[in-house]
């Protein structure tokens, strides 16, 4: 039922980001894929529905990261709080996952898309967690966009278990407690080889962070778009990522910037 993604090395046209402002393209890009619910609902349809029409939009925008040059696109799939839910939609959301990963494994692979997981591996279904591995062992060689699949994941359950894995190494000798920096703590987290996030992205008109990525999104520049995720696509993100060129990034530092009154 999904619609064929147009191969990203096919070359697709960038209306929105010019030349100039290829230079200022976001490193690692996060995506918050919410309303997929709401989107079926007000179709008459179930939530379900929502989940499944999220797949193509998952690939077109994976599609425009290749094209605008992103490096690390990470996409909030299922969070540690989404066990929450009906066990009908869970046990949804973890055979969806599953299918998804084996179907479109081949299709990412041909596109030099490296596919990794982040995420609690306590309480994930079995065969979610074979298929993150099985995707992530046939694309470990490929250096186009790394794809971060946060499956079962929470930015305060990461942190958790970066603190644990800290007092562990403390423990055993191995860190001086007082020596712990962020640097240190940084090397206890999921991926931390990954490069912090430059721009946040939530659909469907929620302005909250839903515990995804605490740590990394210190400085990350926040777009919230009302579309709802089926309804986003490539032309959606290189819009915000046209936002995010316009965007002044500080890091907390300032920048003497006196107006000039004179003749006012
Ligand atoms: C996001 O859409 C997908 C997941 C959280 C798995 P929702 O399922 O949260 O949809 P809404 O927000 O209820 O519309
Ligand atoms: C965040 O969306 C989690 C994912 C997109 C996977 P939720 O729909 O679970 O967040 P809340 O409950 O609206 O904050
Ligand atoms: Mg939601």
């Amino acid at each position: 039922m999904s619609k064929r993604v147009p191969d990203p090395r096919e070359n697709i046209s960038l209306p929105e980001i010019g030349e100039g402002d290829r230079l200022s393209i976001p490193q690692h890009i996060a995506i918050i894929m919410d309303g997929n619910g709401r989107w079926a609902n007000q179709r008459g349809l179930p939530r379900t529905a929502g989940h499944e029409a999220g797949e193509d939009a998952l690939m077109d925008t994976i599609a425009g990261a290749i094209e605008a040059g992103v490096k690390v696109l990470s996409v909030y799939a299922f969070s540690t709080e989404n066990w929450k839910r009906s066990p009908a939609e869970v046990k949804f959301l973890m055979g969806y996952s599953r299918r998804v990963l084996r179907s479109r494994c081949d299709e990412l692979d041909a596109w030099n898309v490296r596919v990794r997981w982040s995420g609690r591996r306590q309480r994930l279904w079995k065969s979610v967690i074979s298929e993150l591995e099985r995707a992530a062992a046939l694309t470990k060689d490929n250096t186009g966009l790394t794809l971060v699949m946060n499956l079962n994941y929470g930015g305060q359950a990461e942190l958790v278990d970066a603190a644990r894995g800290l007092a562990q190494a403390a423990v055993r000798g191995e860190i001086n407690p007082d020596r712990i920096t962020e640097k240190t703590l940084a090397k206890y987290l999921y991926l931390p080889d990954l490069p912090e996030v430059d721009l946040l992205i939530r659909t469907s008109g929620e302005q909250r962070i839903s515990n995804y990525m605490l740590w990394q999104i210190a400085y990350a520049e926040c777009v919230f778009v009302p579309e709802a995720w089926p309804d986003f696509g490539r032309e959606n993100l290189w819009r915000v990522l046209d936002d995010y060129t316009h965007r002044e990034r500080r890091f907390g530092g300032a920048v003497d910037q006196v107006q000039n009154l004179e003749g006012s």
